[in-house]
């Protein structure tokens, strides 16, 4: 089963959808440990990503996923502005000018993307952010694909509910979280939840669903 350039549209539109419906909840979690905006952030960008792509053809995924990484980056302030900015421009960079392809270069993709945020972010896994929600979620499409796309694909959703959930006892390392040092245990990290988010609309959109 490839991963094309039209399951890669439905992703982001069901990307926008969630952002939207779990919007007041992705604020709540950044008002715990944070300055209660990650929901808007996100919901803002998102809707503009849809206004801007909707209407447009693209011929590949590195036109379609420059132009959701420009739009964020103009519209999102903040940390997560620019962190999604690069982690969608490098997936588009490493998907290139195909149309399809396979789910372990849709992982390859994923991955570039999470290096993205590390460099730019200087984060790395256990300092509570979207990594670790991204990077289980990449390992788990790679150990589970022998079993077949989909059964990998519902593997690096439930790794990433994990990655998600295993945030809460992590003490914050980046972003206005860390100021709170040892209060930061306890919550949820919105970032890693919404890209949680994002891996659940890319399996969704590959499933059809
Ligand atoms: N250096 C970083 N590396 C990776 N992810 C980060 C980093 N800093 C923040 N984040 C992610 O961004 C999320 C916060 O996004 P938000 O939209 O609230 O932007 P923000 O309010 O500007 O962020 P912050 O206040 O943390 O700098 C965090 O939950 C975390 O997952
Ligand atoms: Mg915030």
């Amino acid at each position: 089963m490839p991963f094309t350039l039209e399951m890669a549209r439905s992703a982001l539109a069901k990307f926008d959808a969630v952002v939207e419906k779990q919007k007041t909840y992705l604020t709540d979690l950044d008002s715990a440990i944070g300055d209660a905006d990650h929901g808007i952030n996100m919901s803002r960008g998102m809707k503009r990503v849809i206004e801007k792509t909707s209407p447009k053809e693209y011929a590949d995924f590195v036109s379609l996923f420059k132009d959701v990484a420009m739009t964020i980056m103009s519209v999102v302030g903040g940390s997560s502005g620019p962190l999604y900015g690069t982690l969608f421009m490098k997936i588009g960079q490493k998907l290139g000018t195909k149309t399809e392809v396979s789910v372990e270069e849709l992982a390859d993709a994923l991955e570039d993307g999470m290096k993205g945020i590390m460099t730019l972010g200087k984060s790395q896994a256990g300092d509570k952010t979207m990594i670790d929600s991204i990077r289980p979620a990449i390992e788990a499409i790679r150990a589970n694909l022998g079993a077949g796309d989909a059964a990998a694909l519902n593997a690096a959703v439930s790794a990433a509910e994990q990655g998600m959930a295993d945030t809460i006892p992590m003490l914050a390392r980046k972003g206005r979280s860390s100021y709170l040092g040892e209060r930061s245990i306890g919550h949820q990290d919105p970032g890693a939840t919404s890209t949680c988010y994002l891996i659940t609309s890319l399996r969704d959109a590959a499933a059809g669903s």
